[in-house]
């Protein structure tokens, strides 16, 4: 379904040349060796000539980057159709076929790298490193499930059996897989989705947040042109109601859904009302993310891995520090260093590379951000608030909580809420982030070997981070996703991600 036009192509004058240019451009090139540095250290090279780079790209994608066409009900039945039929074919194509496809659509997005980043910039909001790691994820992704995918479906399973018996295990697509998924990583976890329901067998539909579909709709065309086929592959953009229109479909084999609980909900319901086969849902949602730290704890360290995890990306991150539990004996003195340490980020414009916080996604994103620090600022004690330029910016604020109770409800901005605990309650701080019932990230800095293995034996948290901060998760390094509201559990980036877009197939054969 073609719905979108960028008015000018700048990948076409970037290309292999631009990169040839500037080589320091570094995807990961080796699925075994992912770059730790990828999402946290942003290390690369030659930063001026980057950024010259994406300047140059930004300035042709021009304040108006281009359009889109949301999809239609009746195009969310005809790309049912042509995905079905597409499916037959794409289901037989052997998995090294589709796992070459994905490592093609790899190498297209290293060579048009600023393209992207400069995309990410202009309809993303994302500042230069964030583009860059979130350009690295997406490689990341096509090179890890090409691997993993050949190992899972390049052949069958032998099992044993008895004499004049051969019995074998086979892993295949379910069919149509519908991928929903949120503006925050528009490229990763876009791309993410669908290459893993494509590497598994199915054919994929495909509905990016409405906030970012140019993002989309140029992976598409990059997965398209690296030889996916186009009837395996569709794009249907548009708001809730097109997800939601998907969802209900008859045709739909698997959905995977990466945003909000709320919204996750209402697919787990839709899909349980549907007559028709049982369709199973990957959801990946949201958290209210806590980090522990003790009076062992090493404050400087303290200072930079909290203002890293609860304000890097605007704190526009699934994974991002919501709540900080620190022991009473030294709350004061890391309080204050996290305030200090806050106090020297740059906000503003995501194109200047000396800008740490970029701008919330939307005015209505900035709308509730602001209403909650208003209610924090009557109901809390404010420790820091930072002040935002004109735009959709919201600066870092840090409020003192009385109790964790106070906050409900995952807040997707740059607000860090701090809560003391006396050294004998450490017990009542474990309670509480079991009682929120999330479960994606949990921070601890502790020097004390029983504090840390006893939170990690205790809590249902999908990614557990010790001494260091709480986001950045690495493709195969970092298999990322979490439990209960926040999400069913498969870890994307993780070796037992794609069975989860499988069915099984046992074949036993008298001989
Ligand atoms: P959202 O739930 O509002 O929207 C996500 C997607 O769902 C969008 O494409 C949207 O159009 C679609 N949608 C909305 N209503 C729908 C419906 N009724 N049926 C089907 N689809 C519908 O989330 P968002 O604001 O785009 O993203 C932010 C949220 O995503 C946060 O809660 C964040 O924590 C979460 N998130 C989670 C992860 C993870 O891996 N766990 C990663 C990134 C973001
Ligand atoms: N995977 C992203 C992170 O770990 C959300 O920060």
């Amino acid at each position: 379904v073609p719905v979108a036009t960028l008015l000018r192509r700048p990948a076409d004058i970037i290309g292999t040349a631009g990169n040839a240019r500037h080589p320091n451009i570094r995807a990961s090139r080796d699925l075994y060796q992912p770059q730790r540095q990828n999402s946290r250290g942003m290390e690369f090279g030659d930063r001026a000539a980057l950024s010259e780079l994406v300047s140059a790209v930004a300035a042709e994608v021009t304040l108006e980057a281009g359009s889109i066409v949301d999809a239609t009900p009746e195009q969310v039945d005809a790309a049912m159709s042509a995905a079905r039929e597409g499916f037959k074919h794409w289901s037989r194509t052997p998995a090294d076929r589709r796992a070459r496809l994905l490592e093609q659509a790899a190498n297209l997005l290293e060579q048009r790298a600023a393209h992207f980043i400069a995309l990410l910039q202009r309809e993303g909001g994302k500042t230069l490193d964030d583009a860059l790691s979130e350009v690295r994820e997406t490689v990341d992704f096509c090179r890890y499930y090409a691997a993993e995918g050949r190992e899972l479906f390049g052949h069958d399973k032998t099992l044993p059996g008895p004499t004049g018996e051969s019995n074998r295990l086979r892993l295949r697509g379910r069919g149509v897989f519908v991928a929903i998924s949120p503006w925050n990583f528009p490229l990763a976890i876009f791309v993410g989705q669908v290459t893993a329901a494509l590497m598994a067998g199915n054919a994929v539909l495909a509905k990016p947040a409405e906030q970012t579909p140019l993002i989309a709709a140029e992976a598409v065309r990059l997965l398209h042109e690296a030889g996916v086929p186009s009837s395996a592959l569709h794009l249907l953009p548009g708001d809730g109601s097109i997800g939601a229109a998907l969802v209900a479909h008859e045709g739909v084999a698997g959905v995977v859904f990466t945003g909000s609980t709320e919204v996750a909900r209402s697919i787990n319901r839709r899909l349980a009302a549907k007559d028709g086969p049982i369709v199973p849902l990957i959801a990946e949602t949201g958290g209210i993310n806590a980090m522990i730290v003790d009076a062992t704890a090493l404050p400087e360290q303290v200072a930079d891995d909290v203002v890293t995890s609860a304000f890097r990306s605007a704190g526009q991150r699934c994974s991002a520090l919501r709540l900080l539990f620190v022991q009473d004996d030294v709350a004061d003195r890391m309080i204050e260093m996290i305030a200090g340490a806050a106090r020297e980020l740059a906000i503003g414009d995501p194109r200047d590379p000396a800008t740490h916080v970029g701008p919330v996604i939307d005015a209505e994103a900035k709308q509730r951000l602001e209403a909650h620090i208003a209610r924090m600022k009557r109901e809390a004690r404010v420790h820091f608030a930072g002040v935002a330029p004109d735009g959709n910016y919201v600066a870092p604020h840090i409020f003192e909580l009385s109790s964790a109770d106070q906050l409900t409800e995952e807040v997707f901005g740059p607000v860090l809420h701090v809560v003391r605990y006396p050294a004998d309650r450490l017990d009542d701080v474990l309670q509480s982030v079991e009682r929120s019932g999330y479960g994606l990230t949990l921070g601890i800095h502790s020097r004390i070997d029983d504090t840390i293995e006893d939170a990690i034996d205790r809590l249902q948290v999908g990614n557990i981070y010790v001494n260091r901060n709480m986001i950045g998760a690495v493709v195969g390094v970092q298999p990322f996703g979490g439990h209960g509201l926040s999400g069913t559990g498969p870890k994307a980036g993780g070796p037992h991600y794609l069975a989860r877009f499988a069915t099984e197939q046992t074949v036993t054969v008298n001989t």
